[in-house]
């Protein structure tokens, strides 16, 4: 094995951004071992990568502890999406905070590096804007996305004590909305949501009145954040956000996805959900300045290959 060649365990491996990471880390000649319980993740997603010698799979849940060697860690086990953690609220819970405890656990006994896909959730509905990593954050804690705020929130907490105590070397990232091939067709996400609809004729579904706005950062910019954050030297341990600073209204990035389509959908407008925020968009400054990194793929180039991923796996799943 070479010198630079490292054994790396990416938890929530099979998921949307966890399959990315195994491509990216596995095509930079590391050893790559992806755990996951598949609750919504898809072994479609790392099929690709079954045969090569140096990625290993193996369907663990990250509430129970682990014991392998490994040189670094990236946990990013979690349902991420409101449908998907409100499934199962307590599980969201357990996941976030046994999974952090066990992963730290884990890092602190094999001395590894430990990598948290945290959320810019932890900021709830802001009341600062854009929101800089400094500010704490306006989460409603018995709502219904709590499981996953707080969640979250008690994960990064965990991971700083471990860094005061254990002097374990940790890796915070807040990550912002993003989006690319392999998200989940049916995780009520905007992007995803959007572009399965107008792909099936359907009409639109825009939650308030679309004004609101989000920003969305393209996967393969995301994951090239996560690996220039996992090569900073120690004393860097984040937070630090990662996401792109453009901000669109919803209704805007709706009509985008109609022109790329084509499709005759309508935009039909709902309430809004519960503790939705109305705006979210990174400060990227830190990012800039500590890892070089900014988005550099333009929302229409990430929307274009998303809708080609997508209208590829409604036409299979057509054909079946
Ligand atoms: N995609 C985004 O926009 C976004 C934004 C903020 C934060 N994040 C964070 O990034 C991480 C990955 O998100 P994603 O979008 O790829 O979501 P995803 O749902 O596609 O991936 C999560 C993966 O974790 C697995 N998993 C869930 N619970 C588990 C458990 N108990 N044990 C083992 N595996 C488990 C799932 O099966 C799935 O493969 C999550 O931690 C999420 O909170 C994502």
């Amino acid at each position: 094995m070479s010198l630079t060649r490292k054994r790396i365990l990416i938890t929530g491996g099979a998921g949307f951004l966890g399959s990315h990471l195994c491509e990216k880390l596995i095509a930079a000649g590391h050893d790559v071992l992806c755990v996951d319980n598949y609750f919504t993740g898809r072994k479609d997603n790392i099929a690709a990568l079954l045969d090569n010698p140096n990625f290993e799979a193996l369907r663990h849940d990250v509430c129970f502890p682990l014991y392998v060697e490994v040189d670094e860690i990236y946990n990013l086990a979690c349902p991420a999406s409101p449908v998907h953690y409100q499934f199962d609220p307590v599980q969201t819970t357990k996941t976030s905070v046994s999974g952090a405890i066990n992963m730290l656990g884990l890092a602190k006994r094999v001395k590894a590096k430990v990598f948290q896909a945290s959320t810019s959730e932890i900021y709830g509905d802001p009341t600062v804007h854009p929101q800089t990593e400094d500010y704490r954050g306006n989460v409603n804690t018995i709502g219904p996305r709590a499981c996953y705020d707080e969640g979250k929130r008690c994960a990064e907490t965990l991971f700083f004590d471990y860094w005061r105590q254990h002097r374990t070397r940790i890796k915070v990232v807040r990550i912002f909305n993003t989006y690319g091939p392999r998200m989940h067709p049916n995780d009520g996400r905007v992007v995803s949501n959007f572009i399965v609809q107008a792909l099936k004729g359907e009409d639109i579904t825009v939650y308030g009145d679309g004004s609101q706005t989000r920003a969305f950062c393209y996967v393969d910019d995301l994951v090239e954040g996560f690996v220039r954050m996992m090569a900073t030297p120690d004393e860097v341990t984040g937070p630090i956000n990662l996401g792109n600073p453009v901000e669109i209204p919803v209704r805007e990035l709706a009509e985008r996805v109609i022109r790329h389509i084509g499709a005759k959908s309508k935009l039909v407008y709902k309430p809004l959900p519960v503790d939705d925020p109305l705006q979210r968009c990174p400060d990227i400054s830190k990012a800039r300045q500590i890892l070089g990194w900014e988005p550099t793929v333009a929302l229409d180039q990430g929307l274009a290959r998303t809708i080609e991923y997508f209208d590829r796996l409604l036409r299979e799943r057509g054909a079946d």
